[in-house]
């Protein structure tokens, strides 16, 4: 894969997944521009502070960022420690908000792609929350959103993955005209600083998962996938959202289906 003359935008590139993805576009050539709350300097060659659970920061950043980059990889994320809140806006709301925002400013023919996570496996049975929540664009409003539809803590990063997916499906052609197309990646879990919250959250079902799993993902199981998905050698795959896992989608959907 050659990024050379190749600009990338990375949200989350200062830890875990992002920051892997950043040093592998940095390898293949690519410009690299590195969003997060959290400074660094490494494989980044610009950039932007930014904290996504706040609207003004986010239009600051579309304002500030330079047009004409070919790629946008949103992998910023919370987990469900955070509160469901918290976990709403920056694991959906923003990433639509940045998305929406910097798409007129990328160059024609740009990829765009969302980490989701295998926590949005779920999302047929929450057809009714994902219609409503894309009515939602006022961060105030989150608070009640969740209250509203019953999406509490350990909720709220399911249905955020859920949503991201099929937003991300529905947004397919969107941009179809200028080549520009939206993919995402379902990561299973992975070993990065927020494992352990997970873990934590979802507790008995999350050690069952662990055990059917041989072991947890790392961020070079993923971040090779991320570069694939942002490059101009996946161009016809569109509005996918593309299992990352260890086998671990198609473990619950054989399951599901009594196909074990
Ligand atoms: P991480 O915690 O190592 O990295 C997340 C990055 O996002 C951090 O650098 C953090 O500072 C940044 N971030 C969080 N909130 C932010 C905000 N308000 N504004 C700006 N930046 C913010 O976690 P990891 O695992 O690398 O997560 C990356 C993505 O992968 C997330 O979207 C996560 O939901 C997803 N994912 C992770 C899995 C895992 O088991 N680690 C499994 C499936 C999906």
């Amino acid at each position: 894969m050659n990024f050379n003359n190749k600009t990338i935008i990375v949200t989350g590139c200062s830890s875990g997944i992002g920051a892997k993805t950043c040093e592998l576009l940095k390898q293949a050539g690519a410009k690299v521009i590195g969003v997060d709350r959290n400074p660094t300097s490494i494989n980044v060659d610009d950039f932007y502070q930014a904290d996504l659970s706040d609207p003004c920061s986010i239009d600051t950043l579309i304002t500030t960022l330079p047009a004409g980059c070919n790629g946008l990889l949103n992998i910023a994320g919370l987990p469900p420690t955070a509160g469901c809140t918290e976990v709403v806006k920056v694991n959906l709301l923003a990433l639509k908000k940045l998305t929406l925002g910097v798409v007129d400013k990328l160059a024609d023919n740009a990829a765009i792609v969302n980490i989701a996570s295998l926590a949005g496996l779920g999302w047929r049975d929450a057809i009714p929350a994902i219609k409503a929540v894309e009515q939602l664009r006022d961060f105030a409003q989150v608070a009640h959103f969740c209250d509203q539809y019953q999406i509490d803590d350990a909720r709220s990063y399911f249905f955020s993955k859920e949503a991201l997916i099929v937003w991300t499906m529905q947004n397919r052609w969107r941009w179809r005209d200028r080549g520009i197309r939206m993919n995402c990646i379902s990561p299973g879990p992975v070993e990065t600083p927020i494992l352990k919250d997970f873990l934590e959250t979802l507790g008995e079902r999350a050690a069952e998962d662990m055990k059917v799993m041989d072991r947890a993902g790392t961020p070079e199981d993923i971040a090779p996938v991320a570069v694939f998905m942002v490059s101009d050698d996946s161009t016809w795959i569109r509005g996918t959202n593309i299992a990352c896992d260890g086998g671990m989608y198609n473990h619950v959907q054989c399951a599901m289906h009594d196909l074990l």
